[in-house]
């Protein structure tokens, strides 16, 4: 079956579509995304996801292609026609194209892209069954990392970075060697005593929406949650670290630079939360 792409108001083969070579998504990263997980037929935290988009949109002072419900239906429309019941739906704005200049240009139509991908979930059970290695990078990224634009160019260096030492993902260090966030997730370790820790979401890391709902499942389980930093020592010698974002949902780490974690295999409080999360999600109907 061929896939479909959704391009500034088309439906396109996916092959054939494009935008202008001076979009300044393509030539400044002066853009924003989205990343929604579609399970079963639904779009997982969708309202939640438009809430950040439009956070994103409002920090960079740029317009919004279109109204929320007029994007909903394009999202839908976009996993339909591309057969999406399980996978995700990518989502891209960006200030428009324009001749280059560096200052926002006067008039300049917002670009919206959207794409969808169906994905094997039994390999993403797999690979969270058994547990994932991270190795760790130091965090090159700007001083606004709250906002999701598609400047990504220091995540997908420590991305390949873990990948070419085998590991699934690169957990990136500050300055005093504290960990902020993966290169494409949000990072959590649990403490001796079982309290869950994730760092403070302020401009240091992007706030996940997986990360949002999760606290949501962490408060029904009864367990306590430590919203501050933690070194890699910490991490090492945590009793459990895991993972989470959109696509991982949440996914155990086994080892970080090579040393093992816990027992080796995913604890149990990774697993729990992997197995209550779509329960405490909002959903919403193809
Ligand atoms: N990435 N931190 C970073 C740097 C991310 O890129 C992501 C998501 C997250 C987790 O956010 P969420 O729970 O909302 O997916 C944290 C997406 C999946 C991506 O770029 O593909």
């Amino acid at each position: 079956m061929s896939r479909v792409a959704y391009v500034n108001g088309r439906y396109t083969p996916h092959g054939a579509a494009a935008v202008h070579i001076e979009d300044r998504g393509f030539q400044f990263a002066d853009s924003v995304y989205e990343v929604c997980e579609a399970r079963d037929g639904e779009i997982v935290d969708v309202g939640r996801h438009l809430d950040r988009l439009e956070r994103s949109l409002a920090e960079l002072r740029m317009p919004a292609p279109m109204g929320r419900a007029a994007l909903m239906t394009v999202l839908r429309e976009v996993l339909r026609r591309n057969r999406v019941r399980d996978g995700s739906v990518y989502l891209q704005v960006t200030r428009g194209a324009a001749p280059r200049d560096f200052p926002f240009p006067k008039s300049a139509r917002p670009t919206l892209v959207v794409t969808a991908r169906a994905r094997d979930r039994a390999e993403a059970d797999r690979r969270a069954d058994k547990g994932v290695a991270v190795v760790t990078h130091p965090d090159l990224r700007w001083a606004r990392r709250d906002i999701k634009t598609t400047g990504l160019l220091p995540n997908v260096l420590a991305k390949q970075f873990a990948r070419e030492r085998g590991a699934f993902e690169a957990w990136l260090l500050d300055s005093e060697g504290f960990v902020t966030e993966g290169s494409s997730s949000n990072a959590w370790i649990v403490t001796a005593d079982g309290k869950a820790v994730t760092r403070r979401a302020d401009h240091d890391i992007l706030r996940g929406v997986t990360r949002t709902t999760l606290i949501d499942v962490l408060r029904r389980e009864g367990l306590t949650l430590e919203e501050r930093a933690f070194t890699v020592a910490e991490a090492k010698a945590a009793r459990e670290a895991f993972l989470t974002s959109a696509t991982t949902i949440v996914t155990a780490i086994v080892s970080i630079d090579g040393a093992r974690i816990g027992d080796g295999a995913p604890g149990a409080i990774a697993r729990t939360l992997r197995a209550a999360f779509h329960a405490a999600a909002e959903r919403t109907k193809i």
